[in-house]
């Protein structure tokens, strides 16, 4: 079992480079080897009897209407020896999974703890531009940055993570980010697995390589499978219809799902919500940044046990995971192999189990092609001879023949267009290609229908090599000419070196600014000196308040609040007493005027 050679691997190198403190003799040196080798079968031996496997862990929950979520730096156990230095969002890797109700207007309160700056994406979420969370919506270290929108999309599941450009990578492989499953009507109505843990287990899939002293590599592809951050992972499920929610977080890996059975399972849903009906597969190509839920019918087969596997020996070799480098940055162990995601026991039935896979789930209804008002001819491609920053070199993968630059926007779309994308490809490599701000549907692949495991709503769409993909999608709600959505490829390495896009959806009520006439926003803050809450009077009623930052004297933000709701207050009760002031954009003119207040 690979997985398990590479963690002997990591005990023969710790043991090893115990040794570098010691001048010794070449002989001293081979009996050390010697016996290094045999202390490392006979600790490989008990090990794949007692420690073979590790309890899936299961992300803690957060439901209701406001969230709080502290990213932050910090150690996990994770193979033996020095801990792994990690992120987390209130955990010491990954973060609680949010149960959102479609409909609800969630609140976020996410604190940057770390000693870097970050950003947090809400993948797959419909929301303003302000408040998604991209790589223009830096959260300075000690900020408290508080978007909040109504959640319109679908049953299903969505996931956050960090997404500043050029650190996304760095940022995802020490582990932050976090799954969202959202609840609906239509879903909560059918008769499917969703006890949390239980017989709707969620399931995030990484792949990470350990440097010396267990601490983790940023590189494209891990040695060892983690499924939620466990090594080896195992899991009991009962004897009956079992949901699986598996969400791709790897940097660059597909994973090619099945199980050691050769069962049949079924797709239930792509990344925005459910699929018409069930679709029977016994493979499922699961790349970055996409999400599928399965059912898994394990009714009858109390006491068994089997395996869900990666079966990437088969993938071809411009399929991410299927290639097989020998050396160089892209080499590892688990290229074009088949490898463990879940050992699986099976054990007792609940009580009023689902024992059936049900024939229908959802009527979804897409645009047709003849709504669209254009279609966008968008390339892939492998590099121009233009270099990127640091691994790609020369060989930097592109987007219309041009490098991501953050002050350049590449579409203007008007609000409400419905509008086909055509992704040509002539790279010679897949790329999982995603859009922000929408959920689309896939009209063709290479001028065919997709296949039914994909005809639902999706947000990533893996772009294989020489194939053109055409979908189609509705921009609707959100019009905000200053922050941009984005569209990447999600293998994080391609989009940090510039694999990604990005536009601006357009409305009647958003202006551009006239720079001639900048009118900045009269404002006054009562009261002043505060204790706790902290009112902005507009003597202007027309006015709208686009942003409103919270600097201390030397400028630092401390909080964030895209476009307050001002009834209610800034809470500055946690703050020290001192001077502070208030920066407040106005959404017009986006010009911004400052007040200094007191905290007491
Ligand atoms: Cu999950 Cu722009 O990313
Ligand atoms: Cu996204
Ligand atoms: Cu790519």
């Amino acid at each position: 079992m690979p997985t398990k050679e590479r963690t002997g691997y990591f005990v023969i190198q710790g043991l090893a480079t115990s040794q570098d403190h010691y001048s010794t003799t070449p002989f001293q040196n081979y009996m050390k080897t010697a016996l290094i080798a045999l202390f490392t079968l006979c600790l490989l031996a008990s090990r794949s009897s007692a420690q073979s496997y590790n309890t899936l862990w299961i992300p803690d929950t957060l439901s209701g209407k406001t969230f709080n979520l502290t990213i932050k730096d910090t150690l996990k156990q994770i193979i033996p020896g020095n801990q792994t230095i990690t992120g987390g969002i209130n955990s010491n890797f990954w973060g609680p999974t949010l149960f959102f109700t479609k409909g609800d207007t969630v609140r976020m309160n996410v604190l940057n703890k770390l000693n870097d700056s970050t950003t947090l994406h809400w993948h797959g979420m419909h929301l303003p531009a302000v408040m998604d969370g991209g790589p223009h919506q830096i959260i300075p270290p000690g900020t408290l940055w508080q978007p909040f929108w109504k959640v319109t999309n679908n049953a299903g599941l969505y996931w956050f993570h960090p997404h500043l450009h050029e650190k996304t990578e760095d940022q995802i492989t020490k582990g932050i980010g976090g799954l969202i499953i959202v609840r609906d009507a239509v879903e909560s109505a059918l008769p499917l697995p969703r006890r949390y843990g239980i017989d709707d287990i969620p399931l995030v899939l990484t792949d990470r390589s350990f440097a010396s002293s267990n601490q983790f590599s940023v590189v494209p592809y891990g040695d060892s499978m983690m499924t939620n951050g466990v090594l080896r992972a195992q899991y009991t499920v009962p004897a009956q219809v079992v949901r699986f929610r598996l969400l791709n977080a790897a940097i660059e890996r597909s994973y090619n799902i099945g199980f050691s059975d050769g069962r049949t399972f079924y797709v239930i849903t792509t990344d925005g919500g459910l699929l018409n009906a069930p679709v029977a597969v016994t493979r499922f190509l699961l790349s970055a940044g996409e999400r599928v839920e399965i059912l898994v019918n394990c009714t009858g087969q109390a006491g068994t046990t089997l395996d869900m596997k990666a079966y990437n020996s088969t993938l071809a070799n411009a399929i991410p995971g299927g290639e097989n480098f020998p050396g160089g940055p892209f080499a590892n162990f688990l290229g074009k192999k088949d490898f463990n995601i879940l050992r699986l026991t099976i054990g007792a039935q609940t009580s009023s189990p689902i024992t059936a896979i049900p024939s229908s789930l959802t009527t979804n209804t897409f645009p047709s092609a003849s709504s669209a008002a254009l279609t966008r001819s968008l390339t892939l491609t492998d590099s121009t001879g233009v270099r990127s920053v640091t691994i790609l070199g020369p060989n930097a993968f592109l987007i219309n023949r041009r490098l991501f630059n953050i002050k350049f926007i590449d579409y203007q779309i008007p609000l409400n267009n419905t509008e086909i994308w055509e992704l040509k490809s002539t790279s010679g490599f897949a790329h999982p290609f995603h859009i922000h701000d929408v959920q689309f549907y896939i009209l063709t692949r290479n001028g065919a229908a997709a296949p039914n495991y994909e005809q639902g709503w999706k947000d990533v769409v893996l772009v294989k090599s020489n194939e053109t993909v055409r979908f189609i999608a509705k921009f609707d709600d959100y019009a905000d000419a200053t922050h941009p959505f984005m569209y990447h490829c999600h293998i994080s390495l391609h989009e940090d070196e510039g694999m990604m896009g990005q536009f601006v959806v357009t409305g009647t009520n958003t202006a551009v600014q006239d720079p001639s006439a900048p009118r900045p926003a009269e404002f006054s803050l009562m009261p002043n000196p505060t204790n706790d809450k902290l009112y902005i009077n507009l003597p202007d009623a027309t006015t709208e308040v686009y942003y409103v930052t919270v600097t201390n004297v030397n400028g630092r933000p401390l909080l964030m609040l895209p476009q307050p709701d001002l009834q209610s207050g800034i809470d500055v009760s946690s703050f020290a007493p001192g001077v502070y002031f208030v920066q407040l954009m106005d959404k017009r003119t986006k010009s911004v005027s400052i007040r200094k207040f007191i905290k007491q």
